[in-house]
């Protein structure tokens, strides 16, 4: 039987390469052999149009399979060899609603996609918000990719999710690790990007994942729904998310149960304390 990994991406700050991230990683996965469902939890489906996937009239969705009870090989499309994706639609935002008022509402996905094992690894993309899908996406995951852009902002968005999959850990006795802190669209050029940088390190360590550059090309191979690694294979946002993906295969090597035991809310509130001595010093 396979070692599904199942992996979110948030951070509650938005448009700090959530999606770019999830979409990433799980086509960078997918083309090193590894067998990948990306799930996309955001009504602005922003994962499933940036692998240019069009969802037709009634095609069934996520929606579908929270709301609708369809399985999930009833609503995924294979959209890369080895890529497989729970397309998203403006629908999310109903099915939101409608888990919202039930029983067992932030177990859902977790009661859906918790037993399948076809998959090497799951990716989760979520929309910026500490709502009943975040939740789920908490729940069902074990890992967690926080990406940090270079703003104060962002580091205290990753924080907070920290802090939610704290409480989360305190209600349901499970909670997932730390897979990596992510610093996103890295410009040395600029200070604050320097003061960001300084204060992850510090606060996550050997957590900290391989740097993804500042590179224009995104937008073009999205809007093209392509990911980077098919627009350009040379670019540095190939080369920083190959890194990263590597980086998150050479972890399966960790034995994940050791690393669920991990992390306690004082050493969040520690990190807490680090970012709020280096901002008032910058
Ligand atoms: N390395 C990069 N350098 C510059 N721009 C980038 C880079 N990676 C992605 N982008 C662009 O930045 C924008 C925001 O990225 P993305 O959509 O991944 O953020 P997000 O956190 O998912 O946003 P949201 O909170 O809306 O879900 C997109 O237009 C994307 O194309
Ligand atoms: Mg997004």
């Amino acid at each position: 039987m396979r070692m599904t990994r199942r992996i979110q991406v948030q951070n509650f700050k938005g448009g700090v390469g959530k999606t770019t991230t999830a979409l990433h990683l799980a086509h960078g996965l997918s083309l090193r052999g590894k067998r990948v469902l990306l799930i996309d939890l955001d009504h602005q489906a922003n994962a499933t149009k940036g692998l240019g996937i069009v969802v037709k009239d009634g095609q069934p969705v996520f929606y579908h399979l929270m709301v609708k009870d369809m399985s999930y090989k009833e609503v995924v499309v294979e959209a890369r060899p080895n890529l497989f994706v729970i397309p998203s639609n403006e629908l999310t935002a109903l099915a939101e609603s409608h888990i919202a008022a039930e029983m067992g509402r932030e177990m859902y996905l977790f009661n859906k996609l918790g037993d399948v094992t076809e998959f090497d690894y799951m990716v989760v993309d979520c929309a910026p918000a500490l709502s009943v899908l975040h939740n789920n996406a908490l729940l069902f995951s074990e890992e967690m990719i926080i990406p940090v852009s270079m703003e104060r902002w962002a580091v205290d968005g990753g924080l907070d999710i920290l802090k939610s999959a704290d409480r989360m850990g305190r209600v349901y006795r499970r909670q997932p690790v730390i897979c990596g802190v992510l610093p996103w669209k890295v410009d040395l050029r600029t200070n604050m990007t320097h003061t960001v940088v300084q204060i992850l390190g510090q606060a996550y360590g050997s957590r900290l994942l391989p740097q993804i550059r500042s590179d224009e090309k995104f937008k073009a191979a999205a809007a093209e729904g392509k990911t980077i690694f098919e627009f350009d294979a040379h670019s540095k946002g190939a080369q920083d998310y190959g890194l990263v993906t590597d980086a998150v295969l050479a972890q399966e090597v960790d034995n994940q149960k050791a690393r669920r035991t991990e992390s306690g809310s004082s050493e969040k509130e520690a990190e807490h304390g680090i970012a709020e001595r280096i901002f008032a010093s910058a």
